[in-house]
Order: structure tokens, then C-alpha cells, then sequence
């Protein structure tokens, strides 16, 4: 039984969702003792932005005319989604930028998207059912009533995502407002922030461990 993790924070010395993504990860490893972790690092290596025009380009091309950048980004694509077919669990971590989904992150979910496994009109349910953590973290607030409610557009669609295109059973730890201690201005959140991120702590800490007992067919 593996776990596929997955990171998309672009800044790996001082990362939030990286810290509580190894919640999860060391629950799960407290539950699975020897489990492999399979990683996928987007903010130390990024899929190469023009990948997925090149895969999805391909599917026009006769295969005797492919070029080699077509070839070389069909065969990424393939890569990528057979790590996912081959975990049994999965991690997320990826941060809100500029109020929408990492530039990282929706570049790697389009040419899994691009792979025959997962492409639109396939089966597209060769992961559906398997657990999933979903990490993610905002440097500001966006509860309800506050003047940035629902400018949060990289949640919603990542679960969209996530649990509606590629059938994965989700569960999501969020912390906010972790630009408090930084920002001048905001030492009034830094109490609020510090709650929020013990709280996403916390929720990996349980979700983590529940993904290895909501691994289809587990027994732990
Ligand atoms: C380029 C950039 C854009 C960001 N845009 C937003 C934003 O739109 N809204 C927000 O609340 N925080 C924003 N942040 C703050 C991050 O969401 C926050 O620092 C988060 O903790 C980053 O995740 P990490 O700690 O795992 O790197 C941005 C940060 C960066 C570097």
C-alpha cells in the first residue's frame, strides 16, 4: 500500500502546507509502518508549462508525425498518471496564489487530464473511491462575513477536481490567515492565525491516519 504526495508550495524553507502535509504523511506512516511514500515535489521541479498544449496537440497528430516534444509530453503525462493509479492513497499541499489554484498544480492536473487513463470521454475511474487529504493555505482570511468571503478560487476547484473528475474520496485541512505574524497590519489575526493553523494541525493529524483505514479493502 502506497501513498501519493504531492506539493505545489513554491517556497520549501518556510511552508505552511508542506509542515502540516507531514502531519498527515507521519500519521499515516503511524498507521502503515513501512508504507512507501511516493513524491511528487511541483515547487522544486515543475512540470514544464507547455507540456500539456504539446500532449493534448498530439491527440490531432497522425503518430507518424508526432514531433518529439509531442512524444516527450505524452510520455510525461503517462508518468504522471500512472503514479497515481499505482498509490493507494493520496496527499495534497498546495497553497492559494494570487486567489486562484498554483500555476504548479493546474499545470500537472491538465496533463494528467491530457492521459488517455483520465481524459474526458475515457472511463476516468481508475482511481474512484481511494482516500485523499487535501492541504492547503491562505495567507489571509476568508470565513464567512469577512470582506475577502469567497475570494478563495483554488479550494472549490480543487475538490471539484479532485472528488468529482477523478473520484477521489476528499477530506480537506485548511489553514488560514498565515501571513498574520509577517504583515504589518495584521498583528490583530496573529491569535486568530495561530488557532487556524493548530486547528489544520490537528485535522491532518486525523485525516492522515484515516487514510490508511479508508484505503478500499483495508483492514488496519
Ligand atoms: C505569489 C504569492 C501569491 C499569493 N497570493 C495569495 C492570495 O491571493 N491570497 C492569500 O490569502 N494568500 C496569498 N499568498 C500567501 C500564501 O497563500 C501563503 O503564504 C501560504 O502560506 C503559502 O503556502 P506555503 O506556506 O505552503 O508556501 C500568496 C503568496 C505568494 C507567494
Amino acid at each position: 500500500m502506497s501513498l501519493f504526495r504531492l506539493d505545489a508550495s513554491i517556497n520549501p524553507a518556510h511552508s505552511v502546507t508542506r509542515e502540516i502535509a507531514d502531519v498527515a504523511q507521519n500519521a499515516w506512516q503511524d498507521t502503515r509502518p513501512g508504507a512507501p511514500v511516493v513524491r511528487r515535489d511541483l515547487g522544486a521541479d515543475p512540470i514544464p508549462s507547455g507540456a500539456w498544449a504539446a500532449a493534448t496537440l498530439s491527440g490531432f497528430v497522425p503518430v507518424d508525425e508526432q514531433d518529439a516534444d509531442q512524444r516527450a509530453a505524452q510520455a510525461l503525462a503517462a508518468t504522471l498518471a500512472a503514479e497515481l493509479v499505482a498509490a493507494e492513497a493520496y496527499l495534497f499541499a498546495v497553497p492559494l496564489y494570487n486567489y486562484g489554484v498554483s500555476q504548479h498544480f493546474k499545470t500537472w492536473v491538465d496533463l494528467v487530464l491530457a492521459d488517455p487513463t483520465f481524459a474526458a470521454g475515457g472511463p476516468r475511474d481508475a482511481i474512484a473511491g481511494r482516500p485523499a487529504v487535501l492541504v492547503t493555505a491562505r495567507g489571509g482570511g476568508y470565513g464567512p462575513g469577512t470582506p475577502k468571503e469567497g475570494w478563495d478560487h483554488a479550494t472549490p476547484w480543487m475538490v471539484r477536481i479532485l472528488a468529482d473528475v477523478l473520484g477521489l474520496d476528499v477530506q480537506v485541512s485548511a489553514a488560514e490567515l498565515t501571513l498574520a505574524e509577517l504583515t504589518p497590519g495584521m498583528e490583530s489575526l496573529v491569535d486568530t492565525a495561530r488557532q487556524s493553523r493548530d486547528d489544520a494541525r490537528e485535522s491532518a493529524r486525523t485525516q492522515g491516519r484515516s487514510l490508511a483505514e479508508r484505503v478500499v479493502g483495508a483492514s488496519v
